[in-house]
């Protein structure tokens, strides 16, 4: 595994999404074995940063997460856990309440990132950092994020944020590049700020392009793997793919070891 080094913290190149992880906007207990079986072949295999999220299957993702890791046994250090809080849950109150509710799920005393799920018309983003920051100040959260912010959004939450804010969390990927042509990305390369690209192989194109797979099939891996690849290869960047499918699973966490040559990030420019 490759990390990015940040703020004195190595942050895993590549973690594992858990968005439909135990149902999507509600739970869906019928899911429970498969989404358990999973997240074990996850943590077996070596994935060690999770991202989930209160909304995630209105917080059932969080509960098998935090099963499957005491399941294991395994140490609490060892691993990076990120949640987010949703948008209608911004009152500083509710801030408070939320994570507090997150870390009941998951049975941790603290996260690793905490991040704003997606901001919202009206939000008060600054009662929204005061309980932040005080989440951060008394340990119950030691990074702080936020997640689909636009550049005027984020240059305001690093305003706000009393600690280095450590990621926007956003959709990127070889077909989708808004955070591109926002300015987002640059801003995070010249502000020591992770992008966490969601969504990293999500889009049927990435399998159908010729080029990812022309790339693929002389570095003899698959095009999901270039798409992750392309990722990682760029400096900030870091992403967050989900399946439940071990295999995929594998091939995805073995991208992160995959860098990509200058002419190989030419053609897929
Ligand atoms: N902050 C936000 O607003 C936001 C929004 C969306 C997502 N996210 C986070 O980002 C994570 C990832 O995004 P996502 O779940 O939307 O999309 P994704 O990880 O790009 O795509 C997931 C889909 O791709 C398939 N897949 C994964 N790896 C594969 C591989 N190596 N080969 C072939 N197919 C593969 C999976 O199917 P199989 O199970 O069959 O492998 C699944 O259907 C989420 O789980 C969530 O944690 C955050």
């Amino acid at each position: 595994m490759r990390y990015e080094t940040i703020h004195n913290q190595q942050i895993p190149k590549i973690g594992f999404g858990t968005w439909t992880i135990g149902g999507q906007g509600t739970s869906d207990l019928t899911k429970d074995e498969k989404s358990l079986s999973a997240l074990r072949a996850a943590l077996e295999m070596g994935y060690t940063h999770f991202d989930t999220a209160e909304g995630y299957a209105a917080g059932h993702a969080e509960e098998l997460l935090g099963r499957a890791i005491r399941e294991m046994g395994l140490r609490r250090e060892a691993l990076f856990i990120t949640s987010k809080v949703s948008p209608e849950h911004l009152q500083y109150e509710d801030v408070l309440r939320s994570c507090e509710n997150s870390l009941r799920r998951l049975g941790m005393d603290y996260l690793d990132l905490y991040l704003i799920h997606w901001p919202r018309m009206g939000m008060n983003l600054g009662e929204a950092f005061r309980a932040l920051n005080q989440l951060a100040h008394e340990g119950k959260v030691r990074n702080l994020g936020v997640s689909n912010f636009n550049l005027k959004l984020l240059k305001q939450a690093v305003a706000l944020c009393q600690t280095a804010l450590l990621t926007n969390q956003v959709s990127y990927s070889i077909p989708d590049r808004t955070y591109v042509k926002n300015g987002v990305l640059e801003y995070c390369q010249q502000n020591d700020i992770l992008l966490t690209a969601y969504s990293p192989v999500k889009r049927r194109n990435i399998k159908s392009n010729p080029t990812i797979r022309a790339i693929a099939r002389l570095r003899g891996v698959t095009p999901q793997q270039i798409a992750l690849a392309w990722l990682t290869t760029q400096p900030r960047v870091i992403t967050i793919p989900m399946s439940f499918n071990p295999q995929h699973q594998a091939e995805n966490l073995r991208a992160a070891d995959l860098i990509l040559s200058a002419s190989e990030m030419e053609q897929l420019a």
